[in-house]
Protein backbone atom coordinates (compact mmCIF):
# COMPACT_ATOMS: atom_id res chain seq x y z
CA UNK A 1 0.00 0.00 0.00
CA UNK A 2 1.09 3.22 -0.91
CA UNK A 3 0.54 6.14 1.13
CA UNK A 4 1.46 9.85 0.77
CA UNK A 5 4.63 9.99 2.98
CA UNK A 6 7.77 8.54 1.09
CA UNK A 7 11.15 8.28 1.93
CA UNK A 8 13.91 9.71 -0.63
CA UNK A 9 17.32 8.42 -0.16
CA UNK A 10 20.57 9.84 -1.53
CA UNK A 11 23.38 7.38 -2.20
CA UNK A 12 25.35 10.35 -3.29
CA UNK A 13 25.25 11.27 0.55
CA UNK A 14 25.86 8.02 1.81
CA UNK A 15 29.61 8.10 -0.47
CA UNK A 16 29.88 11.21 0.79
CA UNK A 17 29.79 10.44 4.56
CA UNK A 18 31.65 7.59 3.91
CA UNK A 19 34.74 9.61 2.56
CA UNK A 20 33.85 11.76 5.94
CA UNK A 21 34.24 8.73 7.83
CA UNK A 22 37.66 7.70 5.98
CA UNK A 23 39.06 11.22 6.52
CA UNK A 24 38.23 10.93 10.64
CA UNK A 25 39.21 6.79 10.78
CA UNK A 26 43.45 7.22 10.29
CA UNK A 27 44.04 3.77 8.23
CA UNK A 28 41.37 2.01 9.88
CA UNK A 29 39.48 -0.54 8.05
CA UNK A 30 35.77 0.37 8.10
CA UNK A 31 33.07 -1.96 9.16
CA UNK A 32 29.41 -0.25 8.11
CA UNK A 33 26.83 -0.75 10.26
CA UNK A 34 23.71 -1.24 8.23
CA UNK A 35 21.51 -3.48 11.03
CA UNK A 36 17.38 -2.77 11.48
CA UNK A 37 17.38 -2.09 7.96
CA UNK A 38 20.50 0.03 7.58
CA UNK A 39 18.84 2.44 10.09
CA UNK A 40 15.80 2.54 8.05
CA UNK A 41 17.66 3.37 4.92
CA UNK A 42 16.97 0.36 3.59
CA UNK A 43 19.46 -2.59 4.19
CA UNK A 44 19.84 -4.13 0.47
CA UNK A 45 20.55 -1.15 -1.32
CA UNK A 46 22.47 0.68 1.38
CA UNK A 47 24.62 -2.63 1.62
CA UNK A 48 24.70 -3.36 -2.58
CA UNK A 49 25.78 0.42 -2.53
CA UNK A 50 28.92 0.53 0.31
CA UNK A 51 30.37 -3.16 -0.92
CA UNK A 52 33.72 -2.92 -2.20
CA UNK A 53 34.02 1.10 -0.83
CA UNK A 54 34.43 -0.59 3.18
CA UNK A 55 35.88 -3.43 4.39
CA UNK A 56 32.95 -5.12 5.65
CA UNK A 57 29.23 -4.85 6.74
CA UNK A 58 27.68 -5.09 10.16
CA UNK A 59 24.20 -6.15 10.90
CA UNK A 60 22.43 -7.32 14.17
CA UNK A 61 21.64 -11.11 13.83
CA UNK A 62 21.79 -13.80 11.47
CA UNK A 63 18.69 -13.33 9.63
CA UNK A 64 19.83 -10.05 8.18
CA UNK A 65 23.05 -11.76 7.33
CA UNK A 66 20.94 -14.01 5.82
CA UNK A 67 18.93 -11.94 3.75
CA UNK A 68 21.52 -10.23 2.29
CA UNK A 69 23.67 -13.12 1.44
CA UNK A 70 20.99 -14.67 -0.38
CA UNK A 71 20.81 -11.24 -2.49
CA UNK A 72 24.35 -11.52 -3.19
CA UNK A 73 25.78 -9.53 -0.72
CA UNK A 74 29.59 -11.36 -0.60
CA UNK A 75 31.66 -9.25 1.43
CA UNK A 76 33.11 -9.68 5.16
CA UNK A 77 30.04 -9.95 7.47
CA UNK A 78 29.72 -8.99 11.18
CA UNK A 79 26.66 -10.32 13.10
CA UNK A 80 26.80 -8.39 16.35
CA UNK A 81 24.55 -10.18 18.32
CA UNK A 82 26.61 -13.29 17.31
CA UNK A 83 24.84 -17.16 17.00
CA UNK A 84 21.63 -17.54 19.78
CA UNK A 85 22.14 -21.34 19.14
CA UNK A 86 23.68 -23.97 17.23
CA UNK A 87 21.73 -23.80 14.08
CA UNK A 88 22.84 -20.25 13.65
CA UNK A 89 26.77 -21.32 14.23
CA UNK A 90 25.91 -23.63 11.55
CA UNK A 91 24.54 -20.53 9.64
CA UNK A 92 27.57 -18.56 10.30
CA UNK A 93 29.81 -21.13 8.48
CA UNK A 94 27.76 -21.90 5.43
CA UNK A 95 27.13 -18.25 4.45
CA UNK A 96 30.95 -17.21 5.67
CA UNK A 97 29.55 -14.72 8.47
CA UNK A 98 31.84 -13.22 11.53
CA UNK A 99 30.32 -13.90 14.42
CA UNK A 100 30.66 -11.63 17.83
CA UNK A 101 31.29 -13.96 20.80
CA UNK A 102 29.82 -12.19 23.54
CA UNK A 103 29.72 -15.18 26.47
CA UNK A 104 31.04 -18.33 27.34
CA UNK A 105 28.76 -20.64 25.54
CA UNK A 106 28.91 -19.40 22.33
CA UNK A 107 32.94 -20.14 22.21
CA UNK A 108 31.82 -23.69 24.39
CA UNK A 109 29.97 -24.11 21.17
CA UNK A 110 32.30 -23.28 19.03
CA UNK A 111 35.06 -25.83 20.91
CA UNK A 112 32.37 -28.61 20.46
CA UNK A 113 31.92 -28.05 16.65
CA UNK A 114 34.53 -30.21 14.46
CA UNK A 115 33.36 -28.54 10.87
CA UNK A 116 36.11 -28.04 8.56
CA UNK A 117 35.27 -24.92 8.13
CA UNK A 118 36.64 -22.04 9.78
CA UNK A 119 35.54 -18.68 10.77
CA UNK A 120 36.66 -15.19 11.65
CA UNK A 121 35.43 -14.76 15.13
CA UNK A 122 35.10 -10.81 16.97
CA UNK A 123 35.37 -11.52 20.77
CA UNK A 124 33.81 -8.74 22.34
CA UNK A 125 35.04 -7.93 25.82
CA UNK A 126 32.65 -5.45 28.22
CA UNK A 127 34.89 -2.67 29.34
CA UNK A 128 32.09 -0.67 30.79
CA UNK A 129 29.21 -1.07 28.95
CA UNK A 130 27.54 -3.87 30.92
CA UNK A 131 25.50 -4.98 28.21
CA UNK A 132 27.45 -7.79 25.51
CA UNK A 133 30.65 -8.86 25.72
CA UNK A 134 32.79 -10.86 28.43
CA UNK A 135 34.37 -9.51 31.67
CA UNK A 136 38.00 -8.15 30.77
CA UNK A 137 39.15 -10.25 33.43
CA UNK A 138 38.01 -13.28 31.81
CA UNK A 139 39.06 -12.14 28.19
CA UNK A 140 43.12 -13.37 28.61
CA UNK A 141 41.86 -16.63 29.28
CA UNK A 142 38.60 -16.85 26.34
CA UNK A 143 41.23 -15.15 23.70
CA UNK A 144 43.62 -18.08 24.49
CA UNK A 145 40.50 -20.50 24.24
CA UNK A 146 39.54 -18.92 20.90
CA UNK A 147 42.87 -18.87 19.39
CA UNK A 148 43.74 -23.12 20.09
CA UNK A 149 40.30 -23.69 17.89
CA UNK A 150 40.69 -25.18 15.00
CA UNK A 151 37.04 -23.54 13.45
CA UNK A 152 38.91 -20.05 14.53
CA UNK A 153 40.53 -18.63 11.46
CA UNK A 154 40.92 -15.46 12.91
CA UNK A 155 39.96 -14.02 16.41
CA UNK A 156 39.47 -9.73 16.47
CA UNK A 157 38.94 -8.06 19.90
CA UNK A 158 36.35 -5.37 20.16
CA UNK A 159 34.30 -3.47 22.39
CA UNK A 160 31.79 -0.97 22.59
CA UNK A 161 31.53 2.82 24.42
CA UNK A 162 28.62 3.79 26.72
CA UNK A 163 29.24 7.48 26.52
CA UNK A 164 30.99 8.20 23.60
CA UNK A 165 28.34 10.74 22.47
CA UNK A 166 29.40 12.77 25.57
CA UNK A 167 32.73 13.75 25.08
CA UNK A 168 32.83 14.99 29.03
CA UNK A 169 32.05 11.43 30.11
CA UNK A 170 34.75 10.29 32.08
CA UNK A 171 33.72 6.85 31.13
CA UNK A 172 35.01 7.12 27.77
CA UNK A 173 38.89 7.42 29.05
CA UNK A 174 38.09 4.62 31.61
CA UNK A 175 36.79 2.05 28.87
CA UNK A 176 39.86 3.21 26.25
CA UNK A 177 42.20 2.38 29.23
CA UNK A 178 40.58 -1.45 30.15
CA UNK A 179 40.92 -1.59 26.63
CA UNK A 180 44.37 -0.58 25.76
CA UNK A 181 45.27 -2.88 28.78
CA UNK A 182 44.02 -5.95 27.27
CA UNK A 183 45.60 -5.08 23.92
CA UNK A 184 48.80 -4.43 25.13
CA UNK A 185 51.08 -7.48 24.09
CA UNK A 186 48.51 -9.10 22.04
CA UNK A 187 49.11 -9.08 18.17
CA UNK A 188 45.18 -9.45 17.44
CA UNK A 189 43.64 -6.36 15.40
CA UNK A 190 40.96 -4.90 17.32
CA UNK A 191 38.09 -2.92 17.12
CA UNK A 192 36.38 -0.02 19.34
CA UNK A 193 34.76 3.14 17.46
CA UNK A 194 31.13 3.74 16.68
CA UNK A 195 30.51 7.01 15.00
CA UNK A 196 31.01 9.51 18.18
CA UNK A 197 34.08 7.75 19.27
CA UNK A 198 35.38 8.16 15.56
CA UNK A 199 34.71 11.78 15.68
CA UNK A 200 35.67 12.75 19.22
CA UNK A 201 37.86 9.98 20.66
CA UNK A 202 41.09 9.51 18.07
CA UNK A 203 42.75 6.96 20.91
CA UNK A 204 39.79 4.48 20.63
CA UNK A 205 40.75 4.09 16.00
CA UNK A 206 42.29 1.02 16.14
CA UNK A 207 42.35 -2.00 13.02
CA UNK A 208 38.72 -1.31 12.53
CA UNK A 209 36.24 1.32 13.08
CA UNK A 210 32.58 0.54 13.23
CA UNK A 211 30.41 3.55 12.21
CA UNK A 212 26.66 3.76 11.62
CA UNK A 213 24.91 6.93 12.48
CA UNK A 214 27.31 8.85 10.88
CA UNK A 215 27.56 7.45 7.51
CA UNK A 216 23.61 8.31 7.07
CA UNK A 217 24.24 11.86 7.77
CA UNK A 218 23.44 12.60 11.43
CA UNK A 219 25.43 13.65 13.97
CA UNK A 220 25.99 11.70 17.19
CA UNK A 221 26.45 14.97 19.55
CA UNK A 222 24.04 16.85 20.42
CA UNK A 223 25.34 19.86 20.58
CA UNK A 224 27.09 19.70 17.19
CA UNK A 225 24.58 19.22 14.04
CA UNK A 226 25.31 17.11 11.32
CA UNK A 227 26.09 20.09 8.57
CA UNK A 228 29.08 21.33 11.39
CA UNK A 229 30.81 17.84 10.88
CA UNK A 230 30.21 17.85 7.04
CA UNK A 231 27.70 15.02 7.36
CA UNK A 232 25.58 15.63 4.09
CA UNK A 233 21.55 13.44 5.20
CA UNK A 234 20.73 10.40 3.69
CA UNK A 235 16.95 10.04 4.12
CA UNK A 236 14.69 12.77 2.77
CA UNK A 237 10.92 12.00 4.43
CA UNK A 238 8.46 13.72 2.75
CA UNK A 239 4.39 14.50 1.78
CA UNK A 240 2.46 16.86 0.87
CA UNK A 241 -0.35 19.43 1.93
CA UNK A 242 -3.70 18.28 1.72
CA UNK A 243 -5.82 20.74 3.26
CA UNK A 244 -5.24 24.67 4.02
CA UNK A 245 -7.84 26.41 7.16
CA UNK A 246 -8.22 29.19 8.52
CA UNK A 247 -8.82 29.29 12.40
CA UNK A 248 -9.81 31.94 14.22
CA UNK A 249 -7.83 33.16 17.41
CA UNK A 250 -8.71 30.84 20.49
CA UNK A 251 -9.75 28.22 18.20
CA UNK A 252 -7.73 24.44 19.53
CA UNK A 253 -6.41 22.32 16.38
CA UNK A 254 -6.62 18.66 16.70
CA UNK A 255 -7.04 15.62 19.28
CA UNK A 256 -6.66 16.78 22.53
CA UNK A 257 -6.46 20.90 21.80
CA UNK A 258 -3.11 20.68 22.46
CA UNK A 259 -2.64 24.42 20.96
CA UNK A 260 -4.69 27.23 20.70
CA UNK A 261 -4.46 30.00 18.22
CA UNK A 262 -3.17 32.96 19.89
CA UNK A 263 -4.36 35.17 16.66
CA UNK A 264 -6.34 34.31 13.46
CA UNK A 265 -3.41 31.50 11.78
CA UNK A 266 -3.68 29.90 7.95
CA UNK A 267 -2.92 26.04 9.32
CA UNK A 268 -1.74 23.42 6.73
CA UNK A 269 -3.08 20.01 7.08
CA UNK A 270 -0.04 17.54 6.23
CA UNK A 271 -0.56 13.61 5.14
CA UNK A 272 1.86 12.15 7.32
CA UNK A 273 1.45 11.06 10.94
CA UNK A 274 2.77 8.15 13.37
CA UNK A 275 1.61 5.58 11.40
CA UNK A 276 4.28 6.43 8.74
CA UNK A 277 6.55 6.31 11.65
CA UNK A 278 6.64 10.53 12.29
CA UNK A 279 7.32 10.86 15.95
CA UNK A 280 3.88 10.72 17.64
CA UNK A 281 5.45 12.84 20.21
CA UNK A 282 6.91 15.94 18.15
CA UNK A 283 5.70 19.00 19.99
CA UNK A 284 4.60 22.39 19.31
CA UNK A 285 7.44 24.21 17.44
CA UNK A 286 8.56 21.00 15.66
CA UNK A 287 10.49 22.22 12.43
CA UNK A 288 8.55 21.20 9.43
CA UNK A 289 9.52 22.75 5.69
CA UNK A 290 7.34 23.55 3.02
CA UNK A 291 8.81 25.17 0.09
CA UNK A 292 11.62 26.01 1.65
CA UNK A 293 10.46 27.95 4.62
CA UNK A 294 10.36 26.54 7.92
CA UNK A 295 7.19 26.83 9.82
CA UNK A 296 5.95 25.04 13.28
CA UNK A 297 4.22 22.27 13.95
CA UNK A 298 0.98 22.98 15.98
CA UNK A 299 -1.17 20.15 17.44
CA UNK A 300 -0.99 16.27 17.98
CA UNK A 301 0.36 14.11 15.49
CA UNK A 302 -2.33 12.25 14.45
CA UNK A 303 -1.49 8.71 12.64
CA UNK A 304 -2.36 9.78 9.10
CA UNK A 305 -2.13 13.78 9.53
CA UNK A 306 -0.01 16.60 11.30
CA UNK A 307 -0.67 20.18 11.32
CA UNK A 308 1.41 23.07 10.82
CA UNK A 309 0.92 26.56 11.20
CA UNK A 310 1.71 28.38 8.29
CA UNK A 311 0.78 31.94 9.00
CA UNK A 312 3.92 33.82 8.88
CA UNK A 313 5.19 31.91 5.51
CA UNK A 314 6.47 34.58 3.28
CA UNK A 315 5.74 32.70 -0.22
CA UNK A 316 2.51 31.29 -1.15
CA UNK A 317 1.81 27.80 -0.56
CA UNK A 318 -0.88 25.44 -2.07
CA UNK A 319 -2.38 22.20 -1.74
CA UNK A 320 -0.56 19.48 -3.21
CA UNK A 321 3.30 21.42 -2.21
CA UNK A 322 5.69 19.00 -1.21
CA UNK A 323 6.73 19.43 2.66
CA UNK A 324 10.20 18.09 4.08
CA UNK A 325 9.85 17.03 7.78
CA UNK A 326 13.61 16.10 7.91
CA UNK A 327 16.29 15.73 5.32
CA UNK A 328 18.50 18.60 3.69
CA UNK A 329 16.15 21.14 5.42
CA UNK A 330 15.40 20.13 8.54
CA UNK A 331 18.20 18.20 10.68
CA UNK A 332 16.54 14.39 11.84
CA UNK A 333 18.52 15.52 15.28
CA UNK A 334 16.24 18.22 15.66
CA UNK A 335 13.25 16.32 15.10
CA UNK A 336 14.51 14.35 17.56
CA UNK A 337 15.15 16.65 19.75
CA UNK A 338 11.71 18.09 19.66
CA UNK A 339 10.20 14.71 20.17
CA UNK A 340 11.79 13.73 23.62
CA UNK A 341 14.31 10.84 21.59
CA UNK A 342 17.11 10.27 19.27
CA UNK A 343 17.62 10.23 16.03
CA UNK A 344 18.26 6.73 15.57
CA UNK A 345 15.07 5.77 16.28
CA UNK A 346 12.74 8.02 13.98
CA UNK A 347 15.06 7.16 11.34
CA UNK A 348 14.42 2.90 12.01
CA UNK A 349 10.68 3.77 12.53
CA UNK A 350 10.23 5.74 9.51
CA UNK A 351 12.22 3.66 7.25
CA UNK A 352 10.71 0.34 8.94
CA UNK A 353 8.87 -1.15 5.40
CA UNK A 354 11.47 0.05 3.08
C1 LIG B 1 28.52 -2.83 18.54
C2 LIG B 1 28.17 -1.64 17.73
N1 LIG B 1 29.14 -1.04 17.01
C3 LIG B 1 28.88 0.05 16.26
C4 LIG B 1 27.62 0.60 16.20
C5 LIG B 1 27.38 1.84 15.38
O1 LIG B 1 27.08 2.91 16.22
P1 LIG B 1 26.75 4.37 15.65
O2 LIG B 1 25.51 4.23 14.85
O3 LIG B 1 26.53 5.18 16.87
O4 LIG B 1 27.91 4.77 14.84
C6 LIG B 1 26.58 0.01 16.92
C7 LIG B 1 25.26 0.59 16.88
O5 LIG B 1 24.45 0.54 17.74
C8 LIG B 1 26.87 -1.15 17.70
O6 LIG B 1 25.92 -1.75 18.42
Amino acid sequence: MKRSARIDINLEALAHNLSVVRSYSQSAKIIAVIKANAYGHGMLSVARHLQGKVEGLAVACIEEAKLLREKGIDCRLVVLQGFHNEQQLQQCLVLNLEPVCHQHWQADLLAQHTSATRITVWLKIDTGMNRLGIAVNESAGLQKKLQSLSIVNELILMTHFANADDKTATSNQLQLNAFNGLLGGSDLEASMSNSAAILSIPESIKDWVRPGLMLYGVSPFLDQPAADLGLRPVMILKSHIIAIKTVAAGESIGYGSRWTSQRESQIAVVAIGYGDGYPRHAGNGTPVMINDQVCPLVGRVSMDMITVDVTDLENPIAIGDDVQLWGDGIDVAEVATHSSTIAYELLCNTGKEQ
